[in-house]
């Protein structure tokens, strides 16, 4: 891939972002392209990420819509995600003769139809009864990859006996390893075709306090039965289900897990939460397949850079010893091409597919994802681009 070094992006003079009305929307607290949505009523009428944010907003329980829409403390990671993206602008050159792109690209050696993969999301139920079943579905219909969380609140067999679409399982590691061994077993045998270990930690949500948001009892204990806790039951209070979750999981790991881990599956491992270039080359050399570049949408530390901010260091370090996908802040195709252009294979989208699950399960799911496609589609075609091959720096330049 043609590549030369983009640099460093910069922060506009004073740091903040104008939309399109004129409001400084940082100012505001306002997170840009989300707000700018006009109020749909029917799925099939969101044009935008936006708006299926707006009608997720319209149809779900103020707590849940906040869980997914708001980030750690005072969100200036998840602000950055999005605005990070306007300082990068798109140079396309003109009349390149391009009337038909081919977005496929492989992942870890398989072909899937476009550079938009589902990251692990937490929860899933919770926003539409078929939760994880109906996302994976999506996938599948759209020819892409799913990442199962192990807190999607479905079972692994579940996920994989619901669609025919390449699954990654994202693994929270039980402190009782026999639990995390059987659990990597099951993975292992249902078909997932890599494991994505997360390991970016620090979650502080305001909203999530304020509402004293806790996932419901019953969706818990399956959680933690699913998972392989198999001493937890209904019959337990609702504070001992709590308790006991506060500490079933091992929130302390170190390199050595990745090794551990190398020992309980011969599956390709990717390490989601990367923005450090000497993490990337700890995680290079401790043997992983892939990175994910990530501040964890803005969910994690908060202050921690953008991630798009951090991927052109990692690429450097990546070479092409392994894989670098990038998620937190895509809302849109050109936020894609950006992404692809800075020497990411492909993007994970978090929210935007959160709320076309709360919009409308399984349809709100494949629309995100059409619109995403079809964005970035178009993108190509302005930029004169046939495959995602030709998609380089070359394509941009940073304002500031
Ligand atoms: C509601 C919600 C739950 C999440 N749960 C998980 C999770 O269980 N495991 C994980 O690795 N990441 C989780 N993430 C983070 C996503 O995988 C991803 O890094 C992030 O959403 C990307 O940013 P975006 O939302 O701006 O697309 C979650 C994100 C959201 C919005």
């Amino acid at each position: 891939m043609k590549r030369r070094q983009f640099g460093q992006v910069m922060f506009t003079a004073a740091g903040a972002v104008t939309a399109a009305d004129g409001t400084d929307v940082v100012a505001q607290g306002e997170v840009p392209g989300q707000e700018q949505g006009v109020q749909v009523d029917r799925i099939e009428d969101a044009v935008s990420i936006a708006d299926v944010r707006l009608i997720a907003k319209s149809r779900m329980e103020e707590a849940t819509f906040d869980y997914i829409d708001t980030g750690s403390c005072d969100q200036y990671t998840l602000r950055d995600n999005v605005n990070a993206f306007q300082r990068i602008q798109v140079l396309p050159p003109l009349l390149t003769g391009v009337r038909k792109v081919d977005l496929s690209v492989n992942v870890l050696g398989k072909k899937i139809a476009m550079p938009i993969l589902l990251a692990p999301v937490a929860g899933q139920r919770m926003f539409h009864a078929e939760g994880g079943l109906a996302a994976a579905r999506a996938a599948a219909t759209m020819g892409t990859v799913y990442g199962m969380s192990s807190s999607v609140g479905n079972s692994v067999e579940e996920i994989a006996a619901a669609a025919d679409c390449p699954k990654w399982f994202q693994l929270y590691v039980p402190k009782d390893r026999q639990v995390t061994r059987r659990l990597v077993e099951r993975v292992n045998g249902a078909g997932f075709e890599a494991i994505v270990l997360t390991v970016d930690l620090g979650e502080w949500k305001d909203a999530d306090r304020r509402h004293k948001f806790a996932v419901p009892k019953n969706m818990l204990v399956k959680h933690l039965r699913d998972i392989g806790f198999s001493q937890v039951t209904m019959d337990m209070s609702e504070e001992e289900i709590q308790t006991f979750n506060a500490d079933a999981w091992d929130l302390a790991l170190s390199w050595e897990f990745i090794s551990w881990l190398r020992r309980h599956t011969k599956l390709p491992i990717l390490l989601k939460g990367v923005l450090r270039p000497d993490d990337a080359q700890r995680a290079i050399d401790a043997g992983v397949s892939g990175l994910v570049v990530s501040n964890h949408g803005g969910r994690r530390l908060d202050g921690m850079p953008a991630s798009i901010d951090s991927l052109e260091a990692i690429v450097e370090v990546a070479g092409e010893a392994v894989e670098v996908y990038l998620d937190s802040g895509i809302r849109r195709g050109t936020d894609i091409l950006k992404a692809l252009a800075l020497g990411a294979r492909a993007v994970l989208i978090g929210r935007p597919y959160a709320w076309g699950l709360g919009a409308a399960g399984e349809a709100g799911v494949e629309r995100v994802l059409q619109l995403l496609h079809d964005e970035l589609e178009n993108a190509m075609l302005s930029a004169g681009c046939t495959s995602l091959q030709d998609i380089t720096t070359d394509l941009l330049q940073r304002s500031g």
